[in-house]
């Protein structure tokens, strides 16, 4: 395909985002760029060197020491914290709620901003966060956002986790889901919101495949290309 395109996909915590970005990049040979593997690396970053995450300047202040690099590497992205491939630490539970507080201090979401800019720049890509539709790709050929009933995507992620071998309940993984709905909804800087011309997806009544479908079929559309 010769024109570039890009897609947004934003949306709450657990509601299949990143699943759904990495398979509609797969089948349309599109770049996947996470941005919350980002935040989460600033977040674990914050964890380790017992910085204040209520305190904005002293967040800001420890963003001159990082180097955040994404890497693609056997077709997959690979999260880098200072030279250290930190892709797998950065799933724990404790760093969720890290990246969620350091993803409201403005100089943290300016920085990676421009990084998500720059790697999309000239490529086609998929991008799945918060603020892709609203903030980082204004223009992009097309916006989802994706939403899912609290239950179930507590009940999802709960699942993820259990199979990860991790010990949190259910009820620890819908409290802090909830926690960071509100958390990322109501902070000042680019809060999670549906973008005016985003097209709404709810899924918790669909299989990942369904999921999928829709929104190749909406692509497709966009660029007017048959299946
Ligand atoms: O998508 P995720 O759960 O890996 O994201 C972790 C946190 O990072 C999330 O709670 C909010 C923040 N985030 C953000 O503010 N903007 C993005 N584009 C992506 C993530």
């Amino acid at each position: 395909m010769e024109r570039h395109f890009t897609v947004a996909i934003d949306g709450p915590s657990g509601a299949g985002k990143s699943t759904l970005a990495k398979a509609v990049a797969q089948k349309m040979g599109a770049l996947y760029l996470d941005t919350g593997a980002m935040y989460r690396a600033v977040g674990l970053a914050a964890l380790e060197r017992g910085t204040d995450m209520a305190d904005q300047d002293q967040v800001a202040g420890l963003l001159e020491s990082l180097q955040v690099d994404v890497r693609y590497q056997d077709g997959g992205q690979r999260v880098y914290l200072n030279g250290q491939d930190v892709s797998e630490a950065i799933r724990q539970p404790r760093v969720s709620s890290a990246a969620s507080q350091v993803s409201a201090v403005p100089a943290v979401r300016e920085k990676l901003v421009a990084m998500q800019r720059q790697i999309a720049q000239g490529k086609s890509v998929v991008m799945d966060g918060r603020d892709i539709g609203t903030k980082v790709l204004p223009d992009a050929t097309l916006k989802i956002y994706l939403a899912a009933d609290l239950e179930e995507r507590a009940r999802r992620r709960h699942r993820e986790l259990r199979d990860k071998g991790l010990p949190d309940s259910y009820e620890q993984v819908r409290r802090a889901l909830e926690k960071r709905d509100h958390d990322d909804s109501c902070r000042a800087a680019s809060p999670l919101c549906q973008a005016a011309d985003a097209v709404a997806l709810d899924c918790t009544r669909l299989s990942q495949e369904q999921t999928v479908e829709r929104v190749l079929d909406l692509l497709r559309q966009r660029l007017g290309v048959e299946a």
